[in-house]
């Protein structure tokens, strides 16, 4: 990373860094996905498109129809790579998996827990049934990333994350020992912990949001429906942990931002759909917690370095530049017919791209 205009050793007043990606990253579709798309193009590279749509998007020949969808939305002149996943069922069969790798547009398979999160309900009930789809993806070299949180209602939502480790995540990692794992949006110590002792094979994304708030950002003082997503926000000895992992240059950890638009209305109701928008400024929002832990530094290895590292992928080629500059975030984008509420709607982010 290069520095210019240095404020001080630690503070500089603008950064480059080569082009980041997103790895884990929700669009949707139709007039929804126009709206969105845009604002993770002219960030990023590429960026991992999650499949939870309705219906899910499992099976290869969907992803391609979804992918084209994508590319219409973005027009001829963007180089932008959407990086399409497949849905993981019970009955995946482990066939699908080599179309998926026969096509060269499938990057990876999403595990969710059935019942887990949005779109979830035709996700996985028990993952020994899908024991000869994940032994051809290892053998294959396909990924597999991990929504890691358990659904019995017996587990506190706080501990869901940890009960998934202990319950599933080491049996999954025992069992494929040189499966591709990326543990998603991970939001505890005890994920930190894992991923960093388990093999090379296993790596984690971490969203912006979990790295710049704890619960009480969305529980004090009133409950805060556009700061609640799955997995849920933590306390603040959790988000210090990811954060001191985030900024520790360890390479099994890289930017995935998990931006889940949801309409206005969809958020402000007695039952409120879990996710953030933060595509608009993904960037600027890891600098802004980069920088609150005085490791700007670390910013390009994290978005731009790691995950294509593990993902066996290039580097991208250019480079962006960021200055430290206030801006306030509009109340509300928009988001196909409706209206979406940005991150810090109507405040301040402290970094802003300029080229
Ligand atoms: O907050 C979230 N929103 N977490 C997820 O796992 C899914 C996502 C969505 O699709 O809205
Ligand atoms: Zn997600």
């Amino acid at each position: 990373m290069s520095n210019s205009q240095k404020s001080s050793s630690h503070s500089p007043s603008s950064i480059s860094i080569i082009r980041p990606d997103d790895w884990h990253l929700h669009i949707r579709d139709g007039a929804g996905l126009k709206s969105v798309i845009p604002f993770t193009a002219r960030q990023c590279g590429r960026a991992i498109i999650m499949p939870n749509l309705t219906p899910p998007v499992t099976t290869t020949r969907r992803a391609q129809t979804y992918q084209q969808t994508i590319f219409d939305a973005l027009g001829k002149n963007s180089d932008f790579q959407p990086l399409m996943t497949l849905y993981l069922t019970d009955s995946t069969p482990a066939e699908e998996i080599k179309t998926a790798i026969n096509s060269g547009i499938i990057s990876a398979v999403k595990l969710y827990p059935a019942g887990a999160t949005t779109n979830s309900d035709a996700g996985v009930t028990d993952i020994k049934k899908c024991y000869q789809t994940l032994e051809m993806m290892q053998k294959l070299g396909l990924p597999l990333l991990v929504h890691g949180e358990v659904t019995h209602q017996d587990i506190d939502i706080f501990d869901r994350e940890k009960s998934f480790i202990d319950q599933r995540l080491e049996l999954i990692v025992r069992d494929f020992p040189e499966l591709k794992v990326v543990f998603e949006h991970i939001t505890t110590s005890d994920a930190v912990d894992f991923v960093i002792e388990s093999s090379s094979y296993v790596a984690a994304t971490i969203t912006a949001h979990h790295l710049l708030m704890n619960r009480n950002d969305m529980l004090v003082g009133g409950i805060k429906p556009h700061h609640y997503c799955l997995p849920v926000l933590k306390r603040e000895t959790h988000r210090e942990a990811l954060m001191k992992a985030t900024a520790s240059g360890n390479n099994k950890f890289f930017m995935g931002t998990d931006s889940a638009p949801h309409s206005k209305h969809n958020k402000e109701t007695a039952c409120g759909c879990a996710g953030m928008f933060t595509a608009f400024a993904a960037i600027e929002l890891y600098a802004e917690a980069f920088d609150n832990a005085d490791a700007l530094d670390k910013l390009e290895q994290f978005s731009s370095l790691n995950g294509p590292l593990f993902y066996g992928l290039a580097v991208n080629s250019d480079k962006i530049t960021l200055q430290r500059e206030k801006w306030t975030v509009p109340e509300s984008y928009k988001f196909g017919d409706d209206v979406v509420i940005p991150l810090r709607a109507g405040q301040t982010i402290n970094w802003k791209i300029v080229s």
